[in-house]
């Protein structure tokens, strides 16, 4: 059994962050876990149903760029481990709204490094600071090109991905400035339950549901390597345990998908499930303007990660998406509350209309 450790995980009221809660609390009842995430329009409590409960787990409500207060549960709680996923996630908010994106991905991880190495100053032996970070940093590929791997250079082109570059950088620099015990991860396209309905997936889940358009940026041609939330979240396990410190790992699915062929598959999933005729829902596939600066292609190579590691996806993509469709469909009262004014008024009974307001 591993020694009993203090866990912060920021972010885990959002999409992949609830699943590596859950991964941690069941997997590791002798660890204490935080979960510390500011419950944005992306964070939903309710993602956490289910291990809420857990005697190992716990949470705060709180922002990652408020460093008086990550000082104090870093010493309060003895946090000797770190697992950092808060962000702003969505590359089209990013386009509308780029100064956001810069506070909590980059003054947010900044922030959370310094408390991190004010607390484990001199006694690094045996702490971790693990960055999840996206393979979006790297840029674009041209078919035919190599995939990425741990030596691309960086390469951002949106908003969104010149955050996150940027807050690997500092985790980088601190690495090799102050000796931080960091390892830093860049992982492909995520799909599975839970993820917020702006996303591509589960977008398209509910509007074939609902026969609402399907919005389809330009021609449908950009390819981007879905992984299932679930392999992602077994990544980070084996790297946040056994990689050595300072590591890099990419983590991809060897999966790449052109967005409209994803669409068709999606379209006959969901009207198999529903019952509809097959391929009735090709109807709602529209074509609409392309997303500015919009990356043709991303791909992962994961072979260090197969090798040092022995990490393969579980997933096939086809039995993902089926488990993924079904989920969306058996939870109408989780996809109701996010899109619904319900969520909204729900936080403001809770945290007071400033919080609310801030939550949008
Ligand atoms: P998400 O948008 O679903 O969740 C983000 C979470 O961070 C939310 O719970 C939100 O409330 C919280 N948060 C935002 N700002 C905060 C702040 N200032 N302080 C505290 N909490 C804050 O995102 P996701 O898709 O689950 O992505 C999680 C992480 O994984 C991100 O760092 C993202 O860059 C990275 N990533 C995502 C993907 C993907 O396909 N979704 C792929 C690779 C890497
Ligand atoms: O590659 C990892 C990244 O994947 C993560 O770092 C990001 O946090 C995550 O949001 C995701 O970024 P994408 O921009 O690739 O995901 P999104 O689901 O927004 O879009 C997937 C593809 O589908 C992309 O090529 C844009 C296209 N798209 C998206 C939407 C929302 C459409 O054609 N229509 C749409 O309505």
């Amino acid at each position: 059994m591993e020694t009993a450790r203090s866990l912060l995980i920021t972010g885990g009221a959002g999409f992949i962050g609830s699943h590596v809660v859950r991964h941690f609390v069941r997997r590791y009842p002798h660890y204490s876990i935080l979960n510390l995430d500011k419950l944005t329009y992306a964070g939903n409590l309710a993602n956490l149903e289910d291990v809420a409960g857990a005697p190992n787990y716990s949470f705060v409500r709180g922002d990652i760029c408020d460093l008086e207060l990550l000082r104090r549960l870093f010493q309060e709680r003895r946090i000797d481990g770190v697992i950092h996923l808060a962000a702003e996630s969505h590359v089209d908010r990013s386009i509308r709204d780029p100064f956001v994106f810069a506070r909590t991905n980059v003054l947010g991880t900044l922030s959370l490094l310094q408390a991190a190495r004010e607390a484990w100053a001199g006694a690094e032996e045996g702490k971790r600071f693990h960055h999840v970070s996206t393979d979006e940093v790297f840029g674009a590929l041209h078919p035919g090109e190599a995939p990425f791997c741990e030596s691309t250079p960086y390469a951002p082109h949106s908003p969104y991905s010149a955050s996150k570059a940027s807050s690997d950088h500092f985790v980088r620099a601190y690495r090799d400035t102050y000796g931080l015990p960091v390892v830093l991860t860049n992982c492909s396209n995520n799909y599975g339950p839970y993820q917020f309905p702006e996303k591509l997936i589960p977008l398209c889940i509910l509007n074939i549901c609902r026969e609402q358009p399907l919005p389809i940026y330009g021609r449908g041609e950009n390819i981007r390597d879905w992984l299932h939330v679930e392999d992602h979240a077994q990544a980070i396990d084996d790297i946040f345990h056994r990689a050595p410190d300072g590591e890099v790992y990419v983590i991809g699915g060897l999966n790449e998908w052109r967005n409209i062929d994803v669409v068709r598959l999606l379209v006959r999933l969901v009207d198999e499930e529903l019952g509809r005729a097959p391929g009735s829902s090709e109807r709602l596939i529209t074509y609409v303007s392309d997303r500015a600066g919009h990356d043709l292609r991303y791909a992962i190579d994961a072979a260090k990660l197969r090798r040092d590691l022995g990490w393969k996806p579980r997933y096939s993509f086809e039995a993902g998406l089926r488990d993924t469709v079904r989920w969306y469909l058996a939870h109408p009262e989780w996809v109701e509350q996010i899109t619904s004014g319900a969520y909204a008024r729900y936080y403001e009974s809770m945290y007071g209309p400033a919080a609310a307001a801030a939550n949008k």
